[in-house]
């Protein structure tokens, strides 16, 4: 095999996608997903790829040096691209010390055992870190993120990345280690847990409950098909300048209210429904605390440096989530457990 990358998370949501990418592009990489499985993680999204040659999975703890130290005895890795995180925002305001262990601990055992591993020949190897664009805090009604904005965390979640973000800053310019960091607006797409806006929604209204809209709905997001991002995941892995940031968007931007619209309106169409019909679940709920108003990146250096640009329009992009969704109710089912519906239960109950 021409090279050995470790990929973290590789079975949650952008993971699964960036790992399908991998070992279907690259024959010649032996691709190894590591993954602890939480609520998020579903090798259920891997089944189509899990019997390749070049694939191999491993059911392990981030957090856990002892667990990190026999993986990282058993293969010597070219590259490592990390995408294992906490990843929910509502989840970071109920249980914030899930996101310090997985996201700044974990983080860090990584960089430690790649730092051991390579032992300061850097050569031709590099640490991957995937991060968000809610490490630079909430803008208002004008502007973007860009590479050069101050950081500005204002949820536990956003602090746990970006506090990640800073170890791994920290370990290039103290040690040298070679180290890449993209950041990156909301994704959608096939396999995102339903604990997230767009798959919520879509479930919500194939089982006809309301659908909450945080606040009035007047929050924007700036929305990025999954599968664009795998690809620009591909590129600056590739090609990236060792110690460098690239920001990774969508040029997207919805109020969550007239996204949710639309997506209802997509699947009054899909479901043979009349128009209006899902429309009526729309239910304002109370805000969530310490809500961003408005996320926008500014993508030009990936794209001007590296070449990256979208493949799908949003209308194209979201056709096709529902589309999966639709076809792929028994993957809703499975990952709808009794768990999800505590969780559901706790978060909505008192909104
Ligand atoms: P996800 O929650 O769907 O998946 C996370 C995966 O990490 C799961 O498979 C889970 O089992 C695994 N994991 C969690 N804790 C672990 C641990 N301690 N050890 C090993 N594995 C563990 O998340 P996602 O939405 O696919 O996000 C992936 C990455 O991309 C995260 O780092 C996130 O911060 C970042 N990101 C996400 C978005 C987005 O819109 N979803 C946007 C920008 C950046
Ligand atoms: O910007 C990148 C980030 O996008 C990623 O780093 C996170 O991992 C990812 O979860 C996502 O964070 P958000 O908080 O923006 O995503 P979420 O889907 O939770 O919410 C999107 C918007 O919709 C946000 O303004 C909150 C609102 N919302 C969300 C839920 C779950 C609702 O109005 N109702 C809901 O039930």
């Amino acid at each position: 095999m021409k090279k050995t990358v470790l990929i973290t998370g590789g079975a949650g949501f952008i993971g699964s996608h960036v790992v399908r990418l991998f070992v279907n592009k690259y024959p010649d990489y032996l691709i190894i997903n590591l993954d602890k499985l939480t609520y998020a993680g579903n090798l259920e999204n891997l089944k189509d790829i899990e019997n390749k040659p070049n694939y191999r999975f491993v059911k392990a703890d981030i957090v856990s040096a002892d667990q990190m130290l026999q993986i990282f005895n058993q293969f010597r890795f070219d590259g490592i691209i990390h995408l294992a995180a906490e990843s929910h925002v509502d989840r970071s305001i109920s249980r914030p010390m899930d996101f310090i262990y997985t996201n700044i601990i974990g983080t860090t055992n990584l960089l430690n055992m790649a730092l051991g591993q390579w032992k300061n020949n850097f050569q031709d190897k590099v640490f991957y870190h995937i991060s968000t664009d809610e490490v630079f805090g909430s803008l208002g009604q004008e502007g973007f993120f860009t590479e050069q904005s101050a950081y500005d965390p204002r949820s536990p979640y956003s602090a746990s990345k970006a506090s990640s973000d800073h170890m791994v800053k920290a370990y290039h310019n103290t040690y040298g280690l070679p180290v890449l960091i993209s950041n990156c607006s909301n994704n959608y797409g096939p396999n995102q847990f339903p604990e997230k806006l767009i798959p919520l929604a879509i479930n919500n209204i194939l089982n006809q409950k309301p659908i909450p809209v945080y606040g009035k709905g007047e929050n924007v997001r700036d929305w990025l098909y999954v599968e664009d991002h795998a690809q620009a995941i591909d590129i600056i892995f590739h090609h990236g300048k060792k110690g460098e940031t690239y920001n990774i968007g969508g040029n997207n931007e919805w109020k969550n209210i007239d996204l949710i619209r639309l997506l209802c309106r997509i699947m009054d169409r899909k479901l043979g429904k009349p128009e209006g019909d899902s429309e009526r679940l729309i239910t304002f709920v109370k805000d969530r605390a310490g809500h961003d108003l408005r996320y926008a990146i500014d993508a030009t250096k990936l794209k001007k440096e590296l070449g990256w640009q979208p493949a799908h329009t949003f209308e194209t992009g979201l056709e096709r989530t529902v589309e999966w969704y639709l076809l792929n109710r028994k993957w809703l089912e499975n990952v709808l457990t009794g768990e999800y519906e505590k969780y559901y239960e706790r978060q909505y109950q008192h909104r």
